[in-house]
């Protein structure tokens, strides 16, 4: 399989996750898979809250579950949404970054189409563990 092969896979399970989607404030279903080292997928959906601010996003509960499981290098973010164009917010940003500085993030646009661009360009000049060294 190529890349858009793979990463239209991964934006599928993606999609499939989404119908799990706890967000009966926004109404808003997104699902994220995530995919790692030694090509395991790990998935997420968002899961909200009726104290708003604890609600968590799709991505991250993806990235969670991938580092909780002893994936931590990633490689590539799928996010779907049935709308389309739900890119990572600037929070879900800074915890990929904490896991890969070269991932890919694939998102779709509309039903089928997608795109595909680097963390590095969603979060340029970014704190990291690096900043942290004495
Ligand atoms: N949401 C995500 O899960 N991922 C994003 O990248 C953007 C927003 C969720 C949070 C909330 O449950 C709903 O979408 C509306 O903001």
């Amino acid at each position: 399989m190529n890349k858009k092969q793979i990463y239209k896979q991964l934006l599928n399970y993606a999609k499939q996750i989404s119908e799990n989607s706890y967000s009966p404030y926004s109404k808003f279903k997104v699902g994220s898979a995530v995919l790692c080292d030694g090509n395991k997928v790990f998935c997420g959906t968002n899961i909200e809250n009726a104290s708003y601010g604890l609600s968590m996003c799709a991505e991250r509960v993806a990235i969670f579950t991938a580092i909780a499981n002893g994936c931590k290098k990633i490689k590539a973010v799928a996010v779907y949404s049935k709308k389309g164009n739900v890119s990572p917010c600037g929070a879900c940003r800074q915890v990929i970054l904490e896991f890969s500085k070269n991932a890919d993030i694939v998102y779709n646009t509309k039903e089928t189409d997608f795109v595909v661009t680097k963390i590095s360009k969603l979060l340029p000049k970014s704190f990291s563990k690096k900043t942290l060294k004495k």
